[in-house]
């Protein structure tokens, strides 16, 4: 019997590929190379599935000339990357890797917010320049975590585990959400309270943002959003880029309207808004929220799971399109 034919569009871990290897007739890409949309269209010619990243897009487009395809997996929880109407129109499931990711991903949500507060890599950057002579009493003041306002905005899984971690800071914990949460839920969360989005701007003094990126969540955080919140307060997206207008945060930045950002997601990234490489005031890496070891492996297998199981005709265990099976 032949074996269904699988891209595996961007490096994974060697033995989830061997394993794969095993079911399936596999055209991997270890190199890592970053294809463009033809490329990909190319490559998935032929195909029964494909394994991909939130860095590749699969438009309309792309999912119209490639409805051969049975299933599409994403290593990502966020699935904004993949045009999921076009792909249930076309009978193509869609999954995604939830839950794996969430422990890891509010751990560096404090991260960045911790770096932010305390100015972290401003003032290392300070240090590694040579330009630390003395010590001064008034050198990198910040501001506190323990006892402040932590607002949270997309108050999901991952909201919920960075709530959680605010206990221990002794912290308030405002929200807002699509719908408010369930009364045992708040109370894990530490009693998190749940607010308007105006209240929410207006009184965290650590805004995290957490909501996935959709049409109706683009440019959520804009000029008139950043003009409400304090200008000690700090801003941590690890969320998606489009969700923060980046040129409105420049500007917000730049004019101290709001202390300091610390960003794991950009509008366009790769690329990056050049001016955000000249603000002292911002903590900038490139979307590793997810990134510990265990995780990485975790959102692979359970990527690997999503695709067995739909190529061997089960349900996948993170569906997003269940509609596509009726
Ligand atoms: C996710 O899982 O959505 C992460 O942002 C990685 O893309």
């Amino acid at each position: 019997m032949t074996k269904p034919n699988v891209l595996v569009a961007r490096a994974t871990f060697p033995d989830v590929l061997e394993r794969l290897q095993q079911q399936f007739e596999v055209e991997s890409n270890q190199d890592d190379t970053i294809f463009s949309t033809e490329e990909l269209h190319r490559r998935m010619q032929g195909k029964d599935a494909v394994i991909m990243t939130s860095s590749e897009r699969l438009s309309a487009e792309v999912i119209a000339a490639n409805t051969h395809l049975k299933a599409i997996c994403n290593v990502a929880v966020g699935y904004n990357n993949i045009d999921v109407a076009a792909a249930s129109n076309a009978g193509i499931m869609v999954t995604n890797t939830p839950d794996v990711l969430n422990e890891t991903t509010a751990d560096y949500a404090w991260t960045l917010l911790m770096a932010n507060a305390r100015r972290v890599s401003e003032s290392e950057h300070f240090l590694r320049a040579g330009k630390w002579t003395n010590w001064r009493f008034d050198q990198f003041l910040g501001a506190d975590v323990h006892g402040a306002t932590l607002g949270i905005l997309g108050m999901g899984r991952i909201g919920q585990a960075v709530a959680r971690r605010s206990m221990g800071f002794d912290m308030q914990v405002i929200y807002h959400n699509r719908s408010r949460l369930a009364p045992e839920l708040e109370a894990r969360a530490n009693n998190a309270r749940y607010v308007g989005k105006e209240e929410l701007l207006r009184s965290a003094d650590h805004l995290v943002l957490v909501l996935p990126y959709s049409a109706e969540t683009h440019h959520v955080i804009g000029a008139a959003e950043l003009a409400l919140m304090k200008p000690t307060a700090t801003l941590v997206n690890i969320a998606r880029g489009g969700i923060v207008d980046d040129v409105a945060l420049i500007a917000a930045l730049r004019e101290k309207r709001i202390a300091s950002a610390g960003l794991d997601v950009f509008e366009n990234e790769p690329a990056l808004h050049p001016d955000f490489l000249t603000l002292p005031n911002v903590v900038l890496t490139p979307h590793i929220g997810s990134g510990s070891e265990k995780t990485r492996r975790a959102m692979a297998d359970c990527a690997s799971a999503n695709l067995v199981a739909a190529l061997s005709g089960e349900r996948p265990p993170n569906l997003i399109n269940p509609q596509v099976l009726k």
